[in-house]
């Protein structure tokens, strides 16, 4: 049962459960505030001689009640919409025992700071009848701070139900308005918890500033095992409590997976939104999906995470909290409903499916123009996407943030010296990467699957090269990549007077470029070894040729011609020349097109 929140102190058990009735209350649309509603918040506000509050959402539904005003009580739940540029989607609807229908200073500025979508204030006489209601919207942000828009006081029966809800839209519009305003995108105050280890605390951090967040500080909490309950034991939650009030915090951050149960105890006993790892980790790659399927796996990891953690109803909290945690990708914000969430579950499994079919014909075209496939691998942060940048010439979104680089990006590179090559940049790989993810991720991962070979790009200027690494090479093997023939790369050595050691590593820096040359020379050495599709055009009288590539299960395609056999063909480096030796260059003459000709003329794929 959804329990009435506030000064319940010296209230008689039987009166707040006669007022929790009011739960099951449900406003029609078209009503802004109903007469049934107010007549009974009329009673109880004679009864008890203090303020009741009322939040009502958009559909009609009462989401809280509370004793008390506006601005006393309930203040610290729905303080949460700091980092929004929309309304709160909830209304307010308090009494005032003093029959004084008019709002006072307190109750507008507890709704600019909730972003109401309006607040109202009833009279309410000691006989306990409504003597006036008078309702405030938002306005447009004027210096910093948002205008109000005062109407009323009207008698109830009189009060413009209609007109008042269209007011709601009118504030959307006028608060809509400041999204250029960059005091709307105040950071939330973050503060991080810890079980594990500093470093792992500093990448937490590094993620908390990435999604957007300041962060007010780090606490490492030494524990065997976490509390099944609160994860770090009641007492240490009371301490945190304390700690998120003196340092005005928005949000806790923990750096683990929390339970739904563990991460509703924290919520109320913080009075503010928690969120974990994972749920952080999640919301950064929501707003950084690029491609329509980046963002679909991106949801669906959301939505398979949250599924598994919905629990009861109350979680006022999370519903209004809005910002880091709750964002989905691209503008859509996630599902809260628990059968919503599975209907979109089975849609966005559907729409990812079609996607992947097109990516593996797209990939089948790749293949029979086969260019070798080199991917680029590495910790997040690395430097993946400034070297795929130097190599290719090309532009992609290198950023000094985490995660930059979510959908896999692909490059036709042409060296000067060497042959031709596709380099392929894929996501950044972390530690506790949420298996949600690795899973959602599979099909542009695979890419690195696919690859012939691995770049393995390593900071070394970071502290923790040598773990990250490790980190990296351990996916590649849970890929099961870990045959691909791999080329080691220290970047970022024009930052470091000494590198970290890697056998065999190619020290590079993608920022100045020097070690560039080095690593094309590597890649060429890897690439030669490979099969290459090639096209051969053999004359009648060398038909033994043929008959030598098909031993060797090297013929993909033939095609007849008045005096040669044209053959499409897998040869390495290495068995290419010494064709060459033996029947002439001119021997690779051949066009590969012309069998692209033949399938467009059947009407072939692509
Ligand atoms: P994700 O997309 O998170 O996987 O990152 P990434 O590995 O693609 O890294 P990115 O190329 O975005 O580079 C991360 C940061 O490192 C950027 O600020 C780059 O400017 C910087 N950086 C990259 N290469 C070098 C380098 O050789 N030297 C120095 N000093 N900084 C570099």
């Amino acid at each position: 049962m959804p329990e009435i929140h506030g000064n319940t102190e010296g209230v008689r058990r039987t009166m707040l459960q006669e007022m929790e009735m009011l739960y099951d209350l449900e406003i029609e649309s078209g009503i802004y505030v109903s007469e049934d509603l107010a007549s009974l918040l009329g009673v109880y506000t004679a009864r008890l001689n203090r303020e009741v509050s009322v939040y009502i959402g958009r559909n009609g539904e009462i989401v809280d009640i509370s004793i008390g005003g506006s601005g006393t009580v309930p203040l610290t739940d729905f303080r949460l919409r700091r980092n929004q540029r929309r309304l709160s989607c909830i209304r307010c609807i308090h009494t005032h025992p003093n029959g004084n229908p008019e709002l006072s200073d307190i109750d507008l500025s507890a709704m600019r700071s909730l972003r109401l979508d309006s607040i109202c204030a009833l009279g309410v006489t000691e006989e306990g009848r409504i003597n006036g209601a008078s309702a405030a919207f938002l306005g447009e942000m004027v210096k910093g701070e948002y205008e109000t828009r005062l109407f009323g006081p009207v008698s109830l029966r009189k009060l413009p139900q209609e007109d008042w809800l269209a007011e709601i839209q009118r504030s959307e519009e006028l608060v809509a308005k400041d999204e250029d305003d960059e005091t709307a995108e105040a950071e939330e105050r973050a503060i991080l918890v810890g079980m594990e280890s500093e470093e792992s605390l500093s990448e937490l951090s590094r993620l908390a500033e990435t999604a957007g967040a300041r962060v007010m500080q780090k606490l490492l909490q030494k524990r065997d095992k976490p509390d099944g309950a609160t994860y770090i034991g009641s007492g240490k939650a009371q301490e945190l409590s304390l700690l998120c009030q003196n340092l005005d915090a928005d949000v806790v951050i923990f750096d683990d997976e929390l339970t739904g149960i563990q991460n509703r105890n924290l919520e109320d006993i913080l009075h503010l939104k928690v969120i974990d790892r994972t749920t952080l980790i999640l919301d950064i790659f929501a707003q950084r999906a690029q491609s329509s399927e980046g963002k679909l796996q991106v949801e669906l990891a959301q939505l398979t995470y949250q599924g598994t953690r919905l629990i009861g109803q109350g979680l006022v909290l999370s519903r209004l909290a809005g910002g880091i945690g709750t964002r989905g990708p691209g503008e859509s914000k996630l599902e809260i409903n628990r059968r919503r969430i599975r209907e979109r579950i089975t849609q966005v499994r559907r729409e990812l499916e079609q996607l992947e079919n097109q990516r593996k014909l797209r990939r089948r075209t790749r293949e029979k123009n086969r260019v070798p496939i080199v991917a680029l691998v590495g910790y997040t942060n690395a430097g993946k996407s400034t070297l795929l940048n130097r190599i290719s010439g090309s532009e992609v979104y290198v950023k000094d943030q985490l995660f930059a680089t979510l959908d896999s990006v692909a490059r036709l590179v042409q060296p000067k010296s060497g042959s031709k090559f596709l380099l392929v940049d894929t996501v950044g790989f972390i530690r506790k990467l949420p298996h949600s993810l690795v899973n959602a991720f599979h099909s542009t991962l695979e890419e690195v699957k696919l690859a012939d070979a691995l770049i393995v790009v390593s900071d070394a200027s970071s502290p923790d090269c040598m773990s990250q690494r490790e980190v990296v090479l351990d996916v590649v093997a849970d890929l099961g990549a870990s045959e691909t023939p791999v080329i080691e790369v220290l970047n970022k050595c024009d930052s470091i007077a000494v590198p970290p050691v890697i056998a065999g590593a190619v020290q590079i820096s993608a920022k100045t470029g020097s070690g560039i040359d080095s690593l094309l020379s590597a890649i060429d050495a890897v690439i030669s070894k490979l099969h290459q599709m090639v096209c051969l055009r053999v004359p009648y009288s060398k038909q033994s040729l043929v008959a030598s590539l098909h031993e060797i299960g090297a013929v993909q395609e033939e095609k007849y011609l008045d005096d040669a056999t044209l053959v499409s063909a897998l040869l390495s480096d290495e068995q290419q020349k010494a064709i060459a030796r033996k029947y002439g260059e001119d021997i690779f003459d051949g066009d590969l097109s012309a069998f692209e000709d033949d399938k467009a003329a059947d009407g072939g794929e692509e």
